[in-house]
């Protein structure tokens, strides 16, 4: 089992691989190719449940598919998200509801979208045994307050804010931070500064691991981000077999013979 000391030791010496999932078969598959991490990030909200931002995800919604994506993982480590206004508005009913992620839902640890305010929820998190995953640079929950999904620390000042914010949840006890779509010279200055590791997505090469949406990777995704990489056509392929089998039950090709089941022993009714 993978677990958050593990992921500290691995820092600059071995590259951590991250990905999400949001279901039981998908976890399984990423879980058996020995990722070491699972994220059930609120990504699931674009992902698989049909919104245009991350803000609609709920508790309730986290909850279950980190409950689906826990009962199938055997060694990865399990991250849940902490959705939008699940934290940072009351102190403990953001300890009570990531407490909620690892108590019923069985994650091993909750990942936050990370800012100043977060500094003091992260310390109290750490404390009563709840690992946090840190996150800076883009934010999607921010996406009303940036106006977009625009690159961050892209002047010397943001960087300089973002390696601080960085350091701060570090000391507040962060046991890996997440880097989303930062300039690489930026990311490699993070990593160098942190003795966490760095899981970068769209950050380059020099964070000491990767995360990618999992529906990026497979190509389910009508269109990615221009960091990710498309690594199979599940689309085209899932498109292709819903069109054979609307083909067939109209052509009546199927069901076949090996399809179907006739009972000899009806008596009259046969
Ligand atoms: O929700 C998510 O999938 C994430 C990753 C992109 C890091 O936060
Ligand atoms: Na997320």
């Amino acid at each position: 089992m993978v677990t958050t000391r593990d992921l500290r030791e691995r820092a600059g010496e071995e590259p951590i691989t991250m990905l999400t999932a949001y279901d039981a078969p998908t976890a399984a598959i990423v879980d058996e190719a020995g990722v070491d991490v699972i994220l059930v990030g609120d990504s699931m909200g674009n992902a698989v449940l049909g919104y245009d931002t991350t803000l609609p995800v709920t508790l309730e919604e986290m909850h279950s598919r980190t409950a689906a994506v826990a009962r199938a993982t055997e060694e990865a480590l399990v991250v849940a998200d902490m959705p939008f206004l699940s934290f940072g508005v009351d102190a403990a009913e953001s300890v009570e509801n990531a407490g909620r992620l690892l108590k019923e839902a069985n994650a091993d640890a909750i990942k936050i979208e990370s800012g100043r305010h977060t500094v003091e929820l992260t310390e109290r998190l750490t404390r009563v045994g709840i690992p946090v995953m840190a996150h800076v640079g883009l934010t999607p929950q921010q996406v009303n307050q940036l106006g977009g999904y625009a690159r961050q620390g892209t002047t010397e000042n943001a960087a300089r804010d973002l390696i601080e914010l960085a350091i701060a949840h570090q000391e507040a006890g962060a046991f890996s931070i997440v880097l989303e779509h930062v300039p690489a010279n930026v990311a490699a200055r993070v990593t160098d500064e942190l003795s966490i590791p760095t899981i970068g997505i769209g950050a380059g090469g020099d964070c000491d691991g990767q995360v990618l949406v999992i529906t990026d990777v497979l190509g389910i995704e009508e269109e990615s981000p221009s960091f990710s990489k498309q690594y199979a056509d599940l689309r085209g392929e899932m498109a292709r077999a819903v069109e054979a089998f609307k083909r067939e039950v109209e052509s009546g090709e199927f069901p076949a013979e090996e399809h179907t089941h006739v009972e000899e022993d009806l008596g009259e009714l046969n």
